[in-house]
């Protein structure tokens, strides 16, 4: 039976270039992302010219009952998961009381609740496998108090917890669990243009998202519990344990006072 790499937000940004490292390392793929962005291409695209497998489904993984359409897919198509990345998120940007009720919602659903829920529901199925492993996209902002990024943080904070905390569970059944936390990536428009005009320091962290892919695979296949890419984001992180309080705050907010008032990037 052939084994897949699931990838959730494969249509486009970190998720499109997972797709692409997995395949260029000739494995097969099942890709997941919203109604008509353009995954069916994609697929296409990469089945032709990589010699893959690939397989894709449209569906909003907001909606718990989608998660259940992802199991029952695999399921009925009698596929074998080895490696489950969970990559799909809603970013955003904006004061708490300007987001949008449904925003904030949706972005709970699709950064929290769908990761925890794929992983309970593919388990069975990923534990049949010898070597599996699952790989959660997090972000640099799970570790940091961030005006402006207050959801987005904490929905990141809970992802990169809960799979450490899963990692040291799952190791009794051999399936590694690798928490990836990038800082900036260069994926849309809008962030390829905020990532520009960031001071020295956090411009040079800033990372393409093929070489955070090259990385996260790396991490994964060498089954490391967390990895955080890029010399300075590493450089950061100490940083924040030595900095008091009221630096930290002044440096946050004179970066993110830089940007235009603008809620959803
Ligand atoms: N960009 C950064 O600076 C950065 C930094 C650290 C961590 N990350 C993390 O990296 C991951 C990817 O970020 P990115 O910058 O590549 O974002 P992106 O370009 O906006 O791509 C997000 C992906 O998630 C999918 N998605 C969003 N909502 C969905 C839903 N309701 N149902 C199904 N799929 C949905 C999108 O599908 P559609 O194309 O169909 O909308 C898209 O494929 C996220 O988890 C993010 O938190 C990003």
């Amino acid at each position: 039976m052939k084994s897949y790499v699931l990838i959730t937000g494969a249509s486009q940004g970190f998720g499109k270039a997972l797709a692409l490292e997995f395949a260029s390392r000739k494995m097969n793929l099942i890709l997941l992302a919203l109604p008509d962005s353009g995954l069916p291409q994609l697929s296409n695209f990469i089945k032709l010219n990589m010699n893959v497998d690939v397989r894709y489904l449209e569906l909003d993984l907001s909606l718990v009952e989608n998660c259940y359409a992802v199991k029952n897919y695999i399921r009925d198509n009698n596929l074998q998961i080895q490696y489950l990345v969970n990559n799909a998120g809603v970013l955003s940007r904006g004061f708490f009381d300007a987001l949008e009720d449904d925003f904030v919602l949706k972005q709970i659903a699709v950064n929290i609740t769908a990761p925890t829920l794929l992983i309970k529901l593919l388990l069975p199925n990923i534990k049949t496998i010898d070597n599996a492993a699952i790989l959660n996209i997090s972000s640099m902002a799970s570790f940091f108090a961030l005006p402006k990024k207050q959801v987005y943080g904490a929905t990141k904070a809970y992802l990169t917890s809960f799979s450490k905390s899963l990692a040291k569970e799952l190791k009794r059944d051999n399936i590694s669990v690798t928490t990836i936390c990038p800082g900036g990536l260069n994926t849309t428009t809008r962030l390829c243009y905020q990532n520009r005009i960031l001071s020295w320091i956090p411009r040079k962290s800033v990372l393409n998202p093929e070489d955070a892919a090259k990385v996260a695979v790396n991490a994964m296949l060498k089954r490391k519990p967390l990895v955080v890419p890029g010399f300075i984001n590493k450089l950061l992180l100490a940083l924040d344990k030595l900095l008091p309080e009221f630096v930290k705050d002044k440096l946050s907010n004179r970066e993110i006072n830089k940007f235009p008032e603008t809620n959803v990037i």
